[in-house]
């Protein structure tokens, strides 16, 4: 079994999605074995708790700088036995002894179609804001591990809804989520867990 670790810092719908899928036997060979959260009152730790699953708080502005907290980090995630690490909707940005200690074995879900409307600064609604901005007439959400290029991990899953006309952020966000996000997190966690997700040349490649 795999022990999933899942680093969050709002709401936890994402952390949601994964816990409602490991209950309905939809992550085979994964089990949450602690969600890690960089702000202490994040709904997303309510949800861990409410289902029984153990709990850490880093807050960035408790270590001096970001080599210090992502040294404290990764001292948590050796100490879980991380076998995976999910990021999900995790905000605090780590250097990049972290992800070079889990090579290929942490993904991040993006609110967007990579290489479209990521990288420094596109984060939460931000992402939905400029989608509309530019006027794009599908968007979607990506599932990718994560290296040290941020958003410029192998790419795992995508899928795309339609903007509609009069589409607000708010409204767009809720339509990526509820028709991708929170089943592309889970599948993709799935995947990983069943050994599905092999990496060839940067690239990611699923067997399906
Ligand atoms: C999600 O939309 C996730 O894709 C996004 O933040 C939201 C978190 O919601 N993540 C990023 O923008 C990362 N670059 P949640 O806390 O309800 O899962």
């Amino acid at each position: 079994m795999k022990n999933i670790v899942v680093l969050v810092s709002g709401g936890g719908t994402n952390l949601q999605a994964l816990i409602d899928a490991e209950k309905r036997g939809g992550i085979p060979g994964g089990k949450i074995t602690c969600v890690i959260s960089s702000k202490s009152d994040a709904y997303a730790l309510e949800r861990a708790k409410q289902n029984g699953i153990n709990t850490r708080v880093l807050v960035r502005r408790d270590f001096a700088d970001v080599h210090a907290y992502s040294k404290a980090m990764l001292d948590a995630l050796n100490e879980e036995k991380a076998d995976l690490v999910v990021y999900a909707g995790f905000m605090t940005i780590l250097d990049e002894t972290v992800c070079k200690a889990y090579p290929n074995k942490m993904i991040n879900v993006h609110p967007a179609l990579i290489p479209s409307f990521c990288g420094k600064g596109f984060y939460g609604l931000h992402v939905h804001e400029a989608a509309l901005e530019k006027g794009v007439k599908v968007t979607g959400a990506t599932v990718h591990f994560v290296t040290e290029v941020c958003d410029g991990g192998p790419i795992i899953l995508q899928d795309t809804v339609p903007v509609l006309n009069g589409d607000t952020p708010e409204i767009l966000q809720k339509r990526v989520m509820e028709n991708v996000e929170w089943k592309l997190l889970p599948k993709a966690a799935a995947l990983f867990c069943q050994d599905k997700i092999k990496v060839v040349d940067g690239r990611a490649i699923v067997e399906e």
